[in-house]
């Protein structure tokens, strides 16, 4: 498995992380088959959140890791927090005791990685600043970071948080492509043209901030796969084409244009199937060629200006 340093960050991490956010749709035997395969391609990063499952995925990780010190060691724990009931909360007080609760669902003293998940318009960035580096002076967290913030938001953080942001999570597939098409589409009147994240994609690669999409397979927002989908004929009939010619699965190219990207970013899969797992770490070795990213990109409906 490739590997990348996450943000301007000492921590190198595999080019594809494993979301664990329907691990509670696997009975354990099936769970412990699942980690187990990611950890023998060398995915050992996995994505958590504290609200996925109401908490119950990360309770189901950690039995079917055998969490342990050694084990431990041997991976990187990502996990989210501020997404409550009816609301999102920033404030000092929720985030540390998401962080505590997280910490013992997972059976570790630290994560490598905290998000926060959606932004919290009531954040006050003093208590985000205060919450990290309490977080960071105890060991609990290692390294932070948002999802789905634009730059504005970040620059608020930064004003007030010392501690680099490392990652921002957001959504990006073939088949949801707006902070790539607004780039080719710079003060036009088509649809394409709507700036709707501030330039996030521009903003994350000047500021060294790994981009992490998630829902790489998922068309619209979880309406369903786009691969083998009849509502992408072309779509399914180029990435089959270039499966083809790779000698891989459409799943393997739909995580390699992403990949493609010289952003460097490190998608967070969703599947909980052994086979589709591999496939998903073996775009780690496919490089596409510039014509085939952008055959795949126009093949999903795109229209280049
Ligand atoms: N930051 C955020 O706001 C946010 C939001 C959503 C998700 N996430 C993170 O992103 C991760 C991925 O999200 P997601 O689960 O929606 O992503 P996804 O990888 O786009 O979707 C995975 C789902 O698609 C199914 N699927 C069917 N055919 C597939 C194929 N050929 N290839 C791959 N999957 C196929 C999978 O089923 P099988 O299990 O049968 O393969 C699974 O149910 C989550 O686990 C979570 O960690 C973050």
């Amino acid at each position: 498995m490739r590997t990348i340093n996450l943000g301007n960050s000492s921590l190198e991490v595999p080019v594809v992380a494993v979301g664990c956010m329907r691990i509670n749709s696997l009975d354990k035997s099936e769970a412990e088959k699942f980690v187990q395969a990611s950890l023998e391609e060398g995915a050992n990063f996995f994505d958590h959140a504290d609200i996925y499952g109401g908490g119950t995925c990360e309770e189901i990780f950690a039995d079917a890791i055998h969490m342990n010190d050694d084990i431990r060691e041997k991976i990187i724990l990502q996990s989210k927090c501020g997404i409550r009931k009816g609301m999102f909360d920033f404030s000092k007080e929720h985030i540390l005791e998401s962080v505590d609760a997280i910490l013992k669902r997972l059976r570790t003293d630290y994560l490598d990685i905290l998000l926060l998940h959606r932004p919290d318009t009531l954040v006050e960035p003093e208590e985000v600043a205060e919450a990290f580096d309490l977080l960071e002076s105890s060991g609990k967290v290692r390294h932070f970071g948002v999802s789905n913030q634009n730059p504005m938001q970040i620059q608020l953080l930064k004003k007030y948080v010392k501690q680099p942001i490392v990652a921002n999570q957001l959504q990006l597939s073939i088949t949801n492509t707006t902070m790539i098409s607004q780039g080719f589409n710079v003060n036009m009147e088509n649809a394409a043209a709507v700036n709707r994240d501030g330039s996030i994609l521009d903003y994350c690669r000047l500021n060294d901030i790994t981009i992490q999409p998630w829902s790489p397979f998922q068309y619209g927002f979880f309406e369903g796969v786009f691969l083998g989908n009849d509502k992408f004929p072309d779509l399914n009939q180029k990435i089959d084409e270039i499966a083809e010619k790779y000698e891989v699965s459409n799943t393997t190219i739909a995580i390699a244009w992403i990949l493609r990207h010289p952003a460097n970013m490190q998608p967070v899969t969703g599947t909980m199937n052994v086979q589709r797992i591999k496939d998903c770490c073996k775009a780690s070795e496919v490089s596409l060629t510039r014509q085939e990213w952008y055959e795949i990109y126009r093949a999903a409906g795109n229209i280049l200006p």
